[in-house]
């Protein structure tokens, strides 16, 4: 028997005791700003009610755009959103949080945010360019701030009553360790690559020990090769329980226990994407055991230069 089907719904709590969040949510890494307003609006009509954004992504606004929208038709209620974005690279140091975090208040049009996340552990040279280069084309990093310095600044914003909970991207498990021993308030979550090639499996149980959220990126394969949505054992189970590729995968990463995130620019794909259900115990464990290939679509985690943003943008 399988338990109740309200997958998509599933909430998993915050760490510092205000609420929890869904596991299901929507990003919105995507180039074309008309589309991310399009994709955003259409998200939360389908019933995501977890929007991922980043300075980075240069989608603040039109997530902004399409979310003042659909408050206003009174379809969604703001309180019922959980809206996520992240502080970029160049703005490490601590007189820069609050400023940049400001910034993206303003382009989303709120008076707060959800979750706020240091986007990765690498600080850039501080300033307006956010991809700083120098003459041979390599990145200008910050050497004269620490992973540490920039979390002080990010829990005074929770001091401040401006975001209810903070955590950490693309990070790896010594820097989540290093943040946790020594901070006066813990991540509450945690985002990075995630997927059945790369099932990140020893992150995980330290979050759950941790009471981390866990949140998944390109947890469909981000549409790169080899395919995900194409792997046989994903293929062959969608096939037995009359779901898709893409639901299989959903349902497998909430089902261990994460926070999956995926991005659609395709109004029936992001319905399909939420129409998630509970896929047999031994389906579960067919993708777990019996997926043996290990990629990382995204090198983000090496450098701190995104794999997914085309450079120059
Ligand atoms: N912190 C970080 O460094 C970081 C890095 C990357 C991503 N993220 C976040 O994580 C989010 C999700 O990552 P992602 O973009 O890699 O997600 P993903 O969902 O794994 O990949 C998106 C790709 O899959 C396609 N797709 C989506 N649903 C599909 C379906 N049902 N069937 C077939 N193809 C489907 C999309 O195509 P169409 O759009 O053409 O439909 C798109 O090409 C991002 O938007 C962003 O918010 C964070």
């Amino acid at each position: 028997m399988l338990p109740a089907d309200n997958l998509r719904h599933t909430k998993l709590p915050l760490n510092n005791g205000s609420g929890a969040i869904p596991a299901l949510g929507f990003g919105t890494l995507i180039p074309d700003p008309a589309a991310t307003r399009l994709a955003t609006k259409a998200a939360l009509e389908a019933g995501f009610r977890l929007i991922d954004t980043a300075e980075r992504y240069r989608t603040e606004r039109e997530v902004g755009e399409a979310m003042r929208d659909v408050f206003k038709e009174g379809k969604v209620k703001r309180e019922d959103v959980v809206v996520v974005t992240k502080l970029w690279n160049t703005n490490h140091r601590p007189q820069r949080v609050k400023p940049a975090f400001e910034a993206s208040l303003k382009k989303l049009q709120l008076d707060s945010v959800d979750v706020y996340l240091i986007h990765t552990p690498f600080a850039f040279r501080p300033g307006d360019e956010q991809d700083p280069r120098d003459a041979n084309g390599a990145v200008i990093y910050d050497k004269g701030v620490t992973l540490l310095d920039t979390w002080g600044a990010m829990e005074r914003l929770v001091d401040d009553g401006k975001c209810r909970a903070i955590g950490l991207s693309d990070v790896n498990l010594e820097q989540v360790k290093g943040i946790v021993d020594a901070a006066r308030i813990k991540p509450a979550v945690v985002h990075v690559e995630s997927h059945p090639y790369l099932p990140e499996w020893e992150l995980v149980n330290y979050c759950k020990e941790n009471g981390i959220v866990f949140q998944a990126f390109a947890a469909l394969g981000h549409g790169s090769d080899p395919r995900l949505l194409d792997d046989p054992v994903v293929v062959a189970i969608a096939g037995r329980v009359g779901k898709t590729p893409a639901q299989v995968l959903l349902a497998w990463a909430i089902q261990r226990g994460t926070a999956p995130l995926t991005t659609s620019k395709t109004p029936g794909r992001i319905r399909e994407n939420f129409d998630v259900s509970f896929i047999p115990e031994d389906g579960v464990r067919e993708i777990t055991e019996g997926i043996r290939l290990r990629v990382r679509f995204n090198a983000v985690v090496e450098t701190g230069v995104p794999g997914f943003i085309p450079r120059g943008t």
